[in-house]
């Protein structure tokens, strides 16, 4: 049966990629980065700055929702978009990874993962077909695949075990989800560790089974850049040109603009809002640490030239001071310049691309961070 395909390729210079994704709730302009909203909330952000920091979809987490509040919960308030008033284009990812690292006593099987959970030791089951249904429960636009992703360092058996694993489960979540509504999209998640000769099998055999996108997982895991950029190349270009690819919970802005250039659409990752709540900027200039004492009396702003408001109008001096603190709205302001941040270079990225000047807007991009923080 061939699957409805919702992603339009605008355009492309070298491998990189300008689309558009359309889904219930909305358009997703690619390139794009979807912050992660895990459990219905984007750390100390309200939804409002999300939106008009440029994000057309953000993300939300299987594992995490099903603990609390409940998919069926979920279901009954309307769905996680109306629950949480955020009203756009979500994707939700499975589980798997989650569980992996998060629950206790988690065992896997050939029917699913069972594990308990890591806020009140209670018992669960997630196999591909729960997945699907607690992700239909919770109304995402784009649901995942329920796989298993295997941390690197890791034997080629073990590797070979789990990716083999996630295309029978890949095949199980894609009849469960045949019965969704149209529009609502299922990606296949490709695994093989570091190993070319899998991430090529694992790759032929989602498209075998036909997918509305495909996302590249088992990345970020602790292999180098090179090893995650070097399978990146080594799957892209067998991917099907007409459907969206989705890097998952990666990463680095270097390592999103590096993905694009090889043909990468879609990208998550905690690092803005996580690394925010600890004190780092993304700037223009690189990362900056603002809990460092060389800012305590810098009255200049993190940037200067910043579309966003909050990146200009407070001082170096003021947001090291709220962050020396432990003020909440240190977190809270240096989450949403990061977010902003984001959603400024996926807007540069994707301008760069439709102008045919993204291998200089790379350059250009990578040059300013590495002159650092001036
Ligand atoms: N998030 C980051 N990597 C992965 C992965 O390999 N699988 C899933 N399901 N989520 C991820």
């Amino acid at each position: 049966m061939t699957v409805a395909n919702h992603f339009e390729l605008l355009g492309s210079n070298g491998a990189a990629r300008l689309g558009r994704l359309t889904t219930p709730h909305g358009v997703v302009r690619t390139p794009a980065f979807m912050p992660v909203g895990t459990i219905g909330a984007m750390k100390g952000l309200h939804w409002r700055e999300v939106r008009d920091a440029g994000a057309d979809i953000v993300l939300g987490n299987t594992y995490h929702l099903m603990l609390r509040p409940g998919a069926e919960r979920i279901a009954a308030l309307g769905g996680l978009q109306k629950f949480t008033t955020w009203n756009g284009p979500m994707l939700t990812d499975s589980g798997g990874f989650q569980v992996m690292s998060l629950a206790q006593l988690r065992k896997v099987t050939e029917q699913g993962v069972t594990f308990r959970s890591h806020i009140d030791g209670a018992k669960y089951e997630l196999t591909p077909e729960r997945a699907v249904e607690i992700q239909r429960l919770l109304n995402s636009d784009i649901a995942m695949q329920l796989d298993e992703c295997v941390r690197l360092p890791a034997e080629p058996v073990e590797i070979e075990r789990a990716m083999q694993l996630s295309l029978r489960w890949a095949e199980r979540s894609k009849r469960a989800f045949e019965s969704a509504p149209d529009g609502y999209m299922l990606f296949g998640i490709a695994q093989g560790g570091d190993v070319p000769a899998l991430r090529h099998a694992s790759a032929r055999g989602l498209i075998d089974i036909g997918f509305h996108g495909y996302a590249i997982g088992g990345l970020a895991v602790g292999e180098p850049q090179e090893v995650m950029l070097a399978m990146i190349e080594e799957v892209a270009p067998i991917l099907p040109t007409d459907r969206p690819r989705y890097l998952m919970g990666v990463g680095t802005p270097e390592d999103i603009l590096e993905a694009v250039a090889r043909g990468v659409d879609m990208f998550d990752c905690v690092m803005p809002t996580r690394n925010g709540r600890h004190g780092m900027a993304f700037t223009r200039h690189g990362q900056i640490n603002i809990r460092n004492a060389r800012h305590q009396d810098d009255p200049r702003p993190l940037d200067e030239e910043s579309p966003w408001p909050a990146a200009r109008n407070y001082s170096r001096a003021y947001l090291h001071h709220l962050v020396r603190a432990n003020e909440t709205l240190g977190a809270m302001l240096l989450s949403e310049i990061n977010i902003a941040y984001y959603q400024t270079l996926m807007r540069g990225i994707r301008a760069a691309i439709e102008a045919g000047t993204f291998e200089e807007f790379r350059v250009a991009t990578k040059e300013g961070w590495a002159k650092g923080d001036i």
